[in-house]
């Protein structure tokens, strides 16, 4: 998959995986990365898939209505790429914080819902449920922080709601920072997931 891999200088941190939003690129997320943790590692991923030349992680139908089977496939490919990357660039794949907006919050969410442990952590900002009925990997302990718009109209409020039960009933440890904007990503809620970050993964 076209990517970076950006070193950190603190070897214990985990590795920040950036996935950008639909039209974006692999390092479109890296100033919310380094705002996050300026000593971690950073890989940034661009999404495969081209809708009309805007990248994305994986296909849709319409909007907000997923081609599940190229979902499928997809995280797949994700999966294979980041144990890949690791082995390759020598960072620890069992500590990988997956950092992700719209389309690519929506494939890191992918990851959890099909992989047991594929992510350590995830800060998924306006996030929306990649699937519905399938049964969730045991995800006891992983730290999930969600970001979300009371006013988004692409990730419904309820949408934001299901998506937090599925996780907390797969027992991930999910926190939901709400604000009162709608779909695009702000500052106050990148500063929230940076407490949430020093709090639950950091330490
Ligand atoms: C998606 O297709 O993943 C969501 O609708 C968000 C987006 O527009 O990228």
């Amino acid at each position: 998959m076209e990517h970076f891999f950006q070193q950190g200088t603190d070897s214990n941190a985990p590795t920040l995986l950036i996935l950008h939003g639909t039209g974006g690129t692999e390092r479109d997320l890296l100033p919310v990365a380094e705002m996050i943790d300026s000593t971690a590692s950073v890989l940034g991923v661009r999404g495969a898939v081209s809708e009309n030349g805007m990248a994305r992680f994986f296909r849709r139908l319409s909007e907000g209505v997923f081609d599940e089977e190229d979902l499928i496939a997809r995280t797949k490919e994700l999966q294979e790429f980041l144990d890949q990357a690791a082995q390759n660039y020598g960072f620890n794949r069992d500590n990988i914080v997956a950092i992700g907006y719209s389309n690519g919050a929506n494939i890191a969410g992918s990851l959890l819902f099909h992989y047991k442990a594929s992510l350590y952590g995830a800060i998924l900002f306006h996030p929306m449920v990649p699937r519905r009925n399938i049964t969730l990997p045991d995800l006891t302990g992983t730290p999930v922080f969600i970001g979300a718009g009371e006013n988004d109209p692409l990730c419904l409020p309820q949408e934001t709601m299901d998506l937090e039960k599925l996780l907390s009933e797969a027992h991930a440890d999910v926190l939901v920072h709400w604000d009162q904007l709608g779909h695009q990503l702000s500052q106050k809620e990148v500063n929230e997931a940076k407490i949430w970050y020093n709090a639950h993964i950091k330490k």
